[in-house]
């Protein structure tokens, strides 16, 4: 987006920042502040390094200050549950908080992650979530989100698949409990599924291997392979579900899906996914 299309920066330019450690690579700042020039907005989308013991004094600093809203990213998501002065729905279901509207001097917490996930399995590989069989691998603070936001998408049957089997099952437990209808168990499945998703950090790495074990699961058995990283941009995993004929998507619409909310929470205007989605692409593959 040339420069030439922001309105001046002045008195009354609005802001909204993302609060992270670290923080240099975050493509958040380039996705909104393109996003406010292609709809002309006075706004502008700054990123600061904020380390967790400040992060209360940071929040507070920008209410203080009028922002309009802030991003949170890894290690804070949980944390700020606990320093807003409301939880939207989303935020109480998923029990951590990745973006802040401030309202008439409140703070309102909101999580657009498992919207942003769900909205590019859609868009990205056209799975029909609903009655779906999904194999799921990881089971930590993103895999988690995923099981529980597949299931309330009302997905048919979930296989949790995790290195520490115990944590699948504990998730596995949760979902049983809150989402009687679906079918969850722990393991691969024997049947074919229409989606396979990775939400392991297995990949993030150049020598990472794949976090799929073709031992016990076939690449043949799925139609679509989803892996919630997108750098590298083709994972091992990625690279073998192409080979064997899969379509295939990387976690880049997921961040694009998540900040469009975030953005549409913020201004209450329609996010311009195509421009958000090219400025994303720019910053973290330099295309
Ligand atoms: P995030 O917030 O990104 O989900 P996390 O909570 O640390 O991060 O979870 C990381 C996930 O990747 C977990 O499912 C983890 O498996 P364990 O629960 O057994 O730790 C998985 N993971 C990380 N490194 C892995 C590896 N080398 N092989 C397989 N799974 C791995």
């Amino acid at each position: 987006m040339p420069q030439s299309n922001f309105a001046p920066i002045n008195a009354a330019t609005r802001l909204c920042a993302v609060l992270g450690s670290p923080i240099r690579h975050s493509a958040s700042p380039a996705m909104h502040n393109a996003a406010f020039a292609a709809l002309g907005l006075n706004w502008r989308y700054l990123a600061f390094e904020v380390d967790p013991k400040n992060l209360r004094a940071a929040i507070e600093g920008a209410r203080a200050m009028g922002f309009a809203g802030l991003n949170l990213t890894v290690p804070h998501k949980l944390l700020a549950v606990d320093m807003v002065d409301e939880l939207d729905a989303s935020a109480k279901t998923w029990g951590a908080v990745n973006t802040i509207k401030f309202e008439n001097g409140r703070a309102i917490g909101f999580n657009t992650d498992a919207d942003g996930l769900a909205n590019s399995l859609r868009h990205d590989l056209a799975v029909e979530l609903r009655g779906a069989k999904v194999l799921l691998l990881g089971a930590g603070g993103a895999g988690r989100t995923a099981a529980l936001k597949l299931a309330a998408e009302n997905v048919a049957e979930l296989f949790l698949v995790n290195r520490t089997a115990s944590k699948a099952e504990e998730i596995a437990g949760e979902i049983k409990k809150q989402f009687s209808s679906i079918k969850v168990s722990g393991g691969y499945p024997n049947a074919n599924v229409d989606l396979l998703l990775n939400a392991t950090s297995l990949g993030l790495k150049p020598e990472d291997g794949s976090p799929l074990d073709e031992k016990q699961f076939s690449l043949k058995q799925t139609r679509a392979v989803y892996d919630m990283i997108y750098q590298p941009a083709e994972t091992a995993l990625l690279k073998n579900a192409k080979a064997a004929g899969c379509q295939t998507a990387n976690g880049i619409g997921m961040l694009v899906g998540q900040g469009a909310k975030a953005f549409e929470i913020w201004t209450g205007q329609t996010a311009p996914v195509a421009v958000m989605r090219r400025a994303v692409e720019g910053s973290v593959y330099g295309v």
